[in-house]
């Protein structure tokens, strides 16, 4: 702006001196004020898309059986997820950056990765089973405590393999005896990394599951591919138990454990009706409606699974949990008893 003087007195020059200061004055502050109105609609806008990106959950592993099927129902519930992987198509395990700000702000955290423990246990595949697991929980611990706005709960998938060879009584988590052995001590060291971690905005549960039952994945498939075959008989003894779920119940179990705000630590994640071995495989042979089922004795599993590169553990460990916390905390199962998962599933 020109700074208009012309012919007038001293005084009243001054006083068009001050007039024009302080219109200028006045001009700056009013851009100021716009400026910062501009920043304070930007903000606030800003937030409002925060607000939005707050619903998101992070599934780490979640290209696998269990993660495939929990992404898909939590974007039906609108969430947006956010997936850590191996893969390149989604956030990679060495991008400490991303995984920090993807679980900024996130509701929650869901970890189920890890190699897969249908393979020989050789030393190899061992060490890939347990590091694969202790590494993955470790880089997400850090993370989360990098983080400005950590997620509320954090559930770490362990195993109900972590109890004993349980033929004479089922375990649960406040009786259930820890076992021995390999697939014991990876589950043992994964909880041991997971809770190791003190986080004092993140409640913390590691689900010890049953063996998952859902269609497409997981053991449906080689169970129905024997009973197709004639071989859906007794596997072993047959009274080996089979703690098993449906995975909507699993889903079902983490909208309850994320509701019940007061609820942390190891849960049992099993139907509370587990049958044995035999009862089993007379469901998915009636179910399929296949009468011939012959057994697989011991010695013939124990072959099979060195042909197809095995364990018999995952078979003949006789796995007896009980859901003991979930159901004294009231969560009501949809699928408790076989019948009615395998319906659902094969039905
Ligand atoms: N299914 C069951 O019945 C059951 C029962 C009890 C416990 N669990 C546990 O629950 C978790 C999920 O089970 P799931 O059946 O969905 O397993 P899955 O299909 O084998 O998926 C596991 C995920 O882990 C990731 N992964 C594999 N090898 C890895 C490695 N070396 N390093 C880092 N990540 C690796 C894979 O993701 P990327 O390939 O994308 O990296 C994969 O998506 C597993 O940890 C399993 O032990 C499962």
């Amino acid at each position: 702006m020109a700074v208009f003087h012309g012919n007038f007195s001293p005084a009243f020059r001054y006083n068009l001196f001050c007039f024009q200061t302080s219109w200028v004055f006045l001009n700056v502050r009013g851009l100021q004020k716009s400026i910062f109105t501009a920043i304070r609609v930007y903000d606030t806008t800003a937030s409002l898309n925060k607000t939005k990106m707050e619903k998101k959950i992070v599934i780490a592993g979640g290209t696998g059986f269990i993660g495939k099927y929990l992404a898909e129902k939590f974007k039906t519930l609108g969430y947006q997820v956010i997936i850590i992987s191996r893969n390149r198509a989604h956030i990679q395990w060495d991008d400490k950056d991303r995984i920090e700000s993807a679980l900024n702000c996130a509701e929650m955290l869901i970890n189920l990765a890890g190699k897969s423990v249908n393979c020989r246990y050789n030393q190899k595949n061992k060490d890939e089973i347990l590091s694969s697991r202790i590494i993955t929980t470790k880089i997400l611990g850090d993370a989360i405590l990098n983080c400005e706005n950590p997620p509320a709960l954090w559930i770490n998938s362990s195993t109900a393999t972590i109890y004993r060879h349980a033929m004479d009584e089922p375990m649960t988590e406040k009786e259930g005896e820890i076992g021995t052995g390999f697939s014991v001590d990876v589950a043992t060291n994964w909880e041991k990394a997971f809770f190791d971690f003190q986080l004092p905005k993140t409640r913390q549960i590691a689900l010890r599951m049953a063996i998952i039952l859902g269609k497409g994945g997981g053991v449906m498939k080689p169970f129905v591919n024997l009973v197709r075959f004639g071989l859906g008989g007794k596997q072993g003894s047959g009274k080996q138990m089979f703690s098993w779920l449906h995975v909507e119940d699993l889903f079902n179990i983490i909208l309850f454990l994320q509701q019940e705000k007061e609820l942390s630590g190891v849960f049992n994640c099993s139907a509370p009706n587990p049958v044995d071995n035999a009862t089993l495989m007379k469901s998915l042979r009636k179910i399929m409606k296949v009468s011939i089922g012959l057994p697989s004795p011991e010695w013939m599993l124990k072959m099979g699974a060195v042909l197809i590169g095995t364990e018999t553990e995952l078979i003949l460990k006789s796995r007896w949990v009980l859901p003991d916390k979930l159901e004294n905390a009231g969560y009501q199962f949809k699928f408790p008893t076989i019948n009615e998962a395998l319906e659902d599933i094969l039905g």
